[in-house]
């Protein structure tokens, strides 16, 4: 079964065409990350515009990638939420439209399943059930109990900024990259003291409830101390009067906080709950430290994401999709609406 994916949560346009829930026939991925990057992060009403510009052109180029034509497709799955709402807005309309004209039954799937779903792509094993979900990206952080396909369990989740945020906010902090925040402080952690500085863990009233926001702060403190100021000094001012030794030592420092948070909640939950196997998704889910640190200190299997489908694309979408069509999960076109704050 060949399944069209689409995907416009945030400021990615992209399109992909899977068979079987498993193998790519095709993936195209136009990100807007330049266009973003002189406003210092991403505006909607720019990421949307940009949307309706390029939508149609890649779900052409990824039909013609997978040399296929609309007679081979066999359903078009889309996300619907969450996200922005213009950008899920110019997704779901397309998939709506083209659903009605070329006779295509529709799916509407939730864009975090899909990350979770992105482990299924060109992996060598399927996750038994049950299995825990660690969810990172730029805009959530959770914890995830799949018992099936279609019955799961959110066990725990960021009370106020995503990890990927956190990874964001701080690169802007450090004068590094305001829309590649986690590669660059990746890049930066390198060549940096990781015990340097000792950022605080926060203490969540539920322990499986992550929290980020603190040590954001925490960082940002110690940049404006090391630059001489107090805490009026305003945060885009700080990284100019700090040394590139210093920049390093706070990003490796701060690495270790953020990724030491995701690995403990993630062996709370195994204690807890004790799945078979962990899956972990989501762009976060390409940091290297993340990778190392949960393989050496889970006792059981750890399937990552492969690394080039980590961050938002349209293959995970249509891995959904083939299990929603499966499962008989159709909607119908007129029906369809975009959920921003849709929930696991
Ligand atoms: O899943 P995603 O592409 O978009 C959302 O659904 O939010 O995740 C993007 C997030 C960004 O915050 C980015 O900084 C982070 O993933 N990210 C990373 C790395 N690569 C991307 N964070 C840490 N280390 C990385 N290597
Ligand atoms: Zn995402």
């Amino acid at each position: 079964m060949k399944i069209l994916g689409i995907e416009t949560s945030c400021d990615e346009t992209a399109a992909a065409v899977v068979e079987d829930g498993e193998q790519i026939l095709s993936n195209v991925v136009a990100s807007q990350a330049d266009l973003h990057a002189q406003y210092g992060g991403v505006v909607p009403e720019v990421a949307a515009r940009s949307h309706i510009e390029v939508m149609l052109p890649v779900i052409e180029q990824a039909l013609a990638k997978a040399k296929l034509d609309w007679d081979d497709i066999d359903g078009i799955a889309v996300t619907y939420g969450p996200g922005l709402q213009g950008s899920l807005l110019i997704g779901s309309l397309a998939a709506r439209t083209l659903a009605v004209l070329k006779h295509k039954p529709l799916y509407g799937i939730n864009h975090l399943e899909g990350h979770v779903y992105a482990n299924y792509l060109a992996a060598d094993t399927r996750p038994p059930f049950p299995y825990l979900a660690l969810i990172v990206s730029g805009a959530h952080t959770q914890l995830v109990l799949f018992k099936a396909h279609h019955d799961y369990q959110l066990l725990g989740q960021t009370l106020d900024d995503a990890v990927g945020e956190a990874f964001d906010k701080v690169s802007r902090i450090l004068g590094l990259s305001p829309t590649q925040g986690g590669p660059a402080i990746a890049k930066a952690a390198i060549s940096g003291d990781d015990h340097k500085y000792q950022f605080p863990k926060a203490k969540t009233e539920r322990s499986l409830d992550f929290s980020y926001s603190g040590l954001k702060t925490a960082v940002l403190r110690q940049a404006q101390d090391l630059a001489g100021g107090d805490f009026r000094m305003p945060s885009f001012d700080v990284h100019a009067k700090l040394s590139q030794q210093q920049i390093n030592d706070i990003a490796a420092s701060f690495q270790r906080a953020a990724i030491g948070m995701l690995v403990d909640r993630t062996i709370k939950a195994l204690e807890q709950y004790q799945p078979k196997a962990v899956v972990i998704g989501g762009g976060v889910a390409a940091n290297q430290l993340l990778r190392v640190e949960l393989t050496k200190k889970l006792p059981i299997p750890v399937q990552f994401t492969a690394t080039n489908l980590c961050t938002d694309n349209a293959a995970m979408i249509a891995a959904v999709g083939y299990h929603y069509a499966l499962a008989g999960k159709e909607i119908d076109p007129q029906q369809m609406r975009v959920e921003p704050s849709l929930q696991m």
